[in-house]
C-alpha cells in the first residue's frame, strides 16, 4: 500500500531541522548499502555515528507517534532509526530493493516491511528528485511538500530521479510492522478507517462495537506481537 501522510512535521519543525541539516557535514551515502545498492546510489547522508543524526531521528520518531494515520496504516512494531540524506548536482539512486533484514544498535534484527520517506525540501527547491515506486499497478511518482511522509511496501522496486537543480533533503527509515503481510495490513487499515468514520458520524453503536471487536480479533490473529 502506498500512502501519503501529510503534515507529519509542522512547518516550524521542518525549518528547525533544515537549519541544522543545511549546516551539517554530509558523507557518501554508500556507507549504508550493500554491493548492489552501491553501484546505483549517488547521494550524501548524515553519518550513522553523527550525534546530529541521533538528535534529529528523535524528533522524527516523536512526530510519528503523534500521527494516528501513520499508526493505523503501519501498525509499527520496530523502527530502524531515521536517517537523513541529500541529493544535489545530479545525485540519484537507481532502481533497487531495500535490504530485507537490518541490524539495530541493540543487536536485534529488523525485518523491513514498510519503507518511509519524509520530505524535508519543498518541491520548488529542486528539479528532479522524484521518488519512483514500481508495483504491480505500474510506476508511481512521488514528490511531496516538506513535512509530508510517503509509506510503501519495502518489497517494491524504487528509485530517486537525478536532482538537476537545488537540493533534495529527506529523512528515510524502515518499519517492521506487527502485520507482516501488506494485504492484511491494508484490510485492517481500511476497517479502522471505516470504524472511525462511523464514530464521527454517530453510526449505530452496536454495529460499531461489533466491528471494533472484529478489528481487534483480526489483529490478534494476524499480529506477530
Ligand atoms: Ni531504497
Amino acid at each position: 500500500m502506498l500512502l501519503h501522510i501529510p503534515n507529519v512535521l509542522a512547518p516550524e519543525e521542518v525549518a528547525q531541522i533544515r537549519q541544522r541539516l543545511d549546516a551539517a557535514a554530509w558523507t557518501d551515502g554508500r556507507e549504508t548499502v550493500g554491493s548492489q545498492g552501491a553501484q546505483v546510489k549517488h547521494n550524501e547522508q548524515l553519518s550513522d555515528a553523527s550525534p546530529l543524526k541521533a538528535a534529529l531521528a528523535s524528533v522524527v520518531l516523536a512526530a510519528l507517534k503523534r500521527s494516528p494515520l501513520f499508526f493505523s496504516a503501519a501498525l509499527p512494531l520496530k523502527y530502524l532509526p531515521p536517517r537523513f540524506n541529500r541529493y544535489s548536482g545530479g545525485g540519484t539512486y537507481g532502481f533497487h530493493v531495500d535490504g530485507a533484514v537490518m541490524s539495530l544498535a541493540n543487536g536485534e534484527q529488523l525485518r523491513s516491511d514498510i519503507s518511509c520517506t519524509l520530505f524535508l525540501s519543498d518541491p520548488d527547491e529542486y528539479d528532479g528528485g522524484e521518488l519512483i515506486i514500481s508495483d504491480t499497478y505500474g510506476e508511481h511518482e512521488v514528490k511531496l511538500p516538506a513535512g509530508d511522509l510517503i509509506v510503501y511496501p519495502s518489497s517494491s522496486l524504487h528509485k530517486v530521479n537525478p536532482v538537476t537543480r537545488g537540493a533534495r533533503v529527506a529523512s528515510f527509515f524502515w518499519v517492521q510492522s506487527m502485520i507482516r503481510d501488506d494485504v492484511q495490513r491494508r484490510l485492517l487499515w481500511e476497517m479502522d478507517t471505516s470504524i472511525e468514520r462511523l464514530r464521527q458520524t454517530d453510526g449505530d453503536a452496536d454495529a460499531m462495537l461489533q466491528l471494533t471487536g472484529v478489528y481487534h480479533n483480526l489483529l490478534r490473529r494476524w499480529s506477530e506481537v
